[in-house]
């Protein structure tokens, strides 16, 4: 009996410090809050990071706090500040062509940003951050971007030179689930790694991304429905999911990357990998992964979720998930019948 109960009580634990978290799949909460807020500046700050949100989420979305988290580990408010590109970052929830209008917007205006902070700051460094549209958008800035994604064309922009401002002040880079990326690349951490997302990139467009080789992070999951398209069972959860599971990680390599980049630290810090990481981590994220596929699933019928990606693409891959264009997981009424539903499953 007790055997039974012990991965239930986990699960319990797990949803509860989950609901505590802004960064967490549900609620969604955002990371607005004024403690994460008071990085935002575009003062010159030794460090300045470049937030680019997912669709549908409030500046500065589920990234808020690993930006909080990277600038109080580089040393705080005067050493590190963050800013959000500019952009609609609309779901295709809200029409045809409204993902790569937004999208393209986001490369354009990222780039615009980054150049003129670099102008206004020449001697800061940069750290860009982007979450499934946003990491999409973040690697169009880096390496150039545009073309067909879901079902509208979005408009070429080209790479950002690296060897001159403000390409070669980017000190590190990190995307989470991003909707446009390519398998089989090098910066790319995760089991997602085999699989494209829902556009590759174009052979220009990895060119120009490589050059950045060096300071990128792509996280891409296993069964992210939007950064790794084919590999089954999809599970929306875990696009959702990066921050719970890797913050630690980023944080650390970001922060030490910086400080290799203004000779704080000797040497860059050698980069995070999965597969690394203990057996025991990943066997409980997958008793948590599943279990929540369950949550969503049971509970589609009375909640509406908000998917950062895309909506109809998550439609395709499964069914029973609603996303809405401004609609939100509901924190905790629907979780009720799940757990209901997982006891009986589990008990
Ligand atoms: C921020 O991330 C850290 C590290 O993962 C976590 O411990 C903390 O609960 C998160 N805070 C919020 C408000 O999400
Ligand atoms: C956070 O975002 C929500 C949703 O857009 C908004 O209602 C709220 O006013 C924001 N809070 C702050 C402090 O900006
Ligand atoms: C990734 O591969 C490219 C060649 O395809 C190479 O130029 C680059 O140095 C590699 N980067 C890393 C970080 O291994």
């Amino acid at each position: 009996m007790k055997a039974t109960i012990a991965p239930f009580l986990l699960l319990i634990a797990g949803l509860a410090l989950g609901q505590e978290r802004c960064d967490a799949p549900s609620p969604s909460v955002f990371c607005n809050t004024t403690e994460i807020l008071a990085y935002e500046t575009s003062d010159c700050r030794p460090f300045q990071v470049f937030v680019t949100r997912g669709s549908d989420e409030p500046y500065p979305g589920r990234l808020g706090n690993l930006t909080r988290e990277i600038c109080s580990g580089i040393g705080g408010t005067d050493e590190c500040g963050f800013e959000n590109v500019v952009y609609p970052a609309k779901s295709t929830s809200w029409g045809t062509d409204v993902w790569c209008d937004s999208a393209g917007q986001g490369a354009v205006n990222g780039q615009a940003q980054m150049k003129a902070y670099s102008e206004k700051c020449p001697d800061s460094k940069l750290i860009l951050l982007g979450f499934s549209q946003g990491g999409a958008v973040a690697q169009d800035i880096l390496g150039g971007g545009g073309g067909k994604v879901f079902a509208c064309e979005q408009d070429a922009n080209p790479a950002m030179d690296p060897t001159s401002s403000p390409g070669a002040n980017v000190v590190a880079a990190v995307t989470f689930g991003a909707v446009v990326r390519s398998k089989y690349q090098n910066f790319t951490v995760g089991e997602g790694a085999d699989y494209d997302g829902q556009a590759p990139r174009t052979p220009e467009q990895l060119a120009g991304l490589l050059a950045y080789s060096d300071v990128l992070l792509d996280y891409c999951h296993y069964g992210d429905p939007m950064c790794a398209v084919g590999s089954e069972p999809a599970d929306v959860y875990v696009h959702l999911d990066y921050f719970l599971e890797h913050n630690e990680e980023v944080k650390k390599w970001v922060v030490a990357m910086a400080k290799a980049s203004d000779g704080t630290a000797s040497g860059k810090p050698s980069k995070p990998t999965i597969s690394s990481t203990s057996t025991s981590v990943a066997a409980k994220s997958t008793v948590m992964s599943t279990a929540m596929t369950s949550t969503v699933a049971v509970t589609s019928a009375t909640a509406t979720a908000s998917v950062p990606g895309d909506a109809e693409a998550v439609k395709q891959v499964s069914p029973p998930y609603n996303t809405g264009a401004a609609g939100s997981l509901t924190p905790t009424a629907p979780y009720m019948p799940a757990l209901a539903f997982l006891a009986v499953l589990w008990l």
